[in-house]
């Protein structure tokens, strides 16, 4: 089957307020995005990015949209030969080939998304507007969903194949095959697969690629 990756490439980075698009920010080296290539070329057919408009240079290069789903799609739109999609944020530079086979292995077994994820260990309440608490949440449940996604692609397809609005509004794309009915898993992930948001979480990136090299102290 035809597996391809998606990268969600076309973010502004505004949180990390470098100036140039968070995928370009250097990240131990090189580029923050290229982390990720390396990995997803290694594990899919074939690689295709979603980035800033004026950033479409080279091959699978498609300019993104206004919302990260958005992207997602019109990146899909760039692979109609794909069966399995593997979607990632270049937010992500610690993915591992292990991790994405073994969300792609979950679709090949039937499931139609299998998303990363750690167990919550904080506590979670939901609180009102003013701050008062409503309730406390039953931990032994609860997920934190990361990328990679895996999908089988026509699922995706047809979750994808919404209104704008939708689109904006989801914050993954597992939320959006499941509410067209498809069966979504978790798969148990590592909690240094971590999102580069802000000045800090590079600043750990940074840190975590270096010991994943050996040029520094294991964490
Ligand atoms: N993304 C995208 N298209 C968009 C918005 C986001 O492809 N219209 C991508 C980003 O490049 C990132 C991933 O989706 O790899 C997750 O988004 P986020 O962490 O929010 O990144 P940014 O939108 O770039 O950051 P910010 O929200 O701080 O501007
Ligand atoms: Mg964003």
């Amino acid at each position: 089957m035809a597996v391809v990756a998606l990268v969600a490439a076309a973010g502004s980075g505004e949180r990390l307020g470098r100036g140039e698009p968070k995928a370009f920010v250097p990240c131990g080296g090189r580029p923050l995005l290229e982390w990720s290539l390396d990995v997803l070329s290694g594990a899919c057919d074939r690689v295709v990015v979603a980035v800033p408009p004026g950033y479409e240079h080279g091959r699978d290069r498609v300019s993104g949209a206004a919302s990260r789903s958005a992207s997602v799609r019109d990146a899909l739109l760039a692979a109609p030969e794909a069966e399995i999609v593997v979607v990632h944020d270049a937010a992500r530079p610690l993915v591992t080939r292990e991790l994405v086979e073994r969300c792609v292995a979950a679709v090949r077994d039937g499931w139609e998304g299998a998303v990363a994820a750690v167990r919550v260990t904080d506590t979670i309440k939901q609180a009102a507007p003013g701050g008062r608490v409503v309730r406390t949440l039953e931990r032994a449940s609860l997920w934190s969903i990361q990328t990679p996604q895996a999908f089988r692609a026509e699922a995706l397809r047809r979750a994808l194949d919404v209104p704008d609005a939708v689109l904006s509004a989801a914050t993954d794309d597992a939320s959006l095959v499941e509410a067209a009915g498809g069966a979504v898993r978790v798969i148990e992930a590592s909690p240094e697969n971590i999102k580069v948001t802000s000045s800090l979480d590079l600043g750990l990136a940074q840190t975590l690629l270096r010991a994943r090299r050996g040029e520094g102290p294991p964490c």
